[in-house]
């Protein structure tokens, strides 16, 4: 439990001094009645309104994961398998910015900032999300430009930015194509490559934006950066 005065401050909208005088002049409510009492605690699940807007009680955090494969995307799973949260040790309540599917690896952003969240999903900021994808079979020039032309997944027409035969495999009938794409819909470039005909074997997300997984082993993961957090902020 924290004085009421102690965890606006510490939300960052007022020094505590101001924050008193709010709550003194009848500006707070806590779980949706006036407090105006100084010394009032408040606990974590407390909801607070400043001015009639609720309040973000914990700062910001931000970290790049390299995900590994058998783990999934969310903040828990019904099923008890290990998240994406587990692996990072905060208080705070993060969560990934969009999913990676169990199998997939790679970049994985993780934040408790929806505004951070919304800029990198929201197609019309045309954020790359850059695969590697194994396919089964060797992908032929025409099905590369169905896939940059256009596929159709959930009654909407999805594009691949870019799409690069990066190596093939005749002896095991395999080839590696990265492609880059803005959307992250369910599954979307194992269903891009099957609308087309094709199997993924493996998918590995090489980056977002201009996060990439240098200097990160798999389970790794690091804090962002202020400046690389400003550079997310002006991509909108
Ligand atoms: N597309 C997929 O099919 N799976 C992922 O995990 C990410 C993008």
């Amino acid at each position: 439990m924290e004085r009421l005065q102690k965890v606006i401050a510490a939300s960052g909208i007022a020094s505590r001094r101001k924050a008193e005088d709010l709550i003194a002049n009848g500006k707070v409510k806590v779980n949706g009645e006036v407090v105006t009492e100084l010394g009032t605690k408040v606990s974590d699940k407390d909801e607070i309104e400043v001015n009639n807007e609720i309040i973000e009680k914990e700062t910001k955090e931000y970290y790049l994961l390299n995900k590994p494969r058998g783990v999934v995307s969310t903040t828990s799973d019904e099923k008890g398998r290990k998240t994406v949260t587990d692996l990072i040790p905060t208080k705070a309540r993060i969560y990934p910015v969009g999913r990676l599917d169990y199998d997939t690896t790679g970049v994985l952003l993780l934040t408790n900032d929806g505004d951070f969240t919304n800029i990198l999903m929201h197609p019309n900021n045309e954020v790359d999300k850059v695969y590697m994808a194994k396919l089964k079979g060797i992908i032929k020039g025409e099905q590369i430009n169905k896939l940059q032309d256009g596929v159709e997944l959930d009654d909407e027409v999805v594009k691949a930015t870019k799409v690069k035969l990066k190596k093939v495999d005749q002896k095991n009938n395999t080839c590696m194509v990265q492609i880059t794409i803005h959307e992250g819909k369910n599954h979307q470039v194992k269903r891009m490559f099957e609308s087309v005909g094709y199997e993924v074997l493996k998918l590995k997300r090489e980056r977002v934006a201009f996060f990439d997984l240098k200097d990160l082993q798999s389970g790794e993961f690091r804090k962002l950066t202020p400046k690389e957090v400003a550079k997310v902020f002006s991509l909108k």
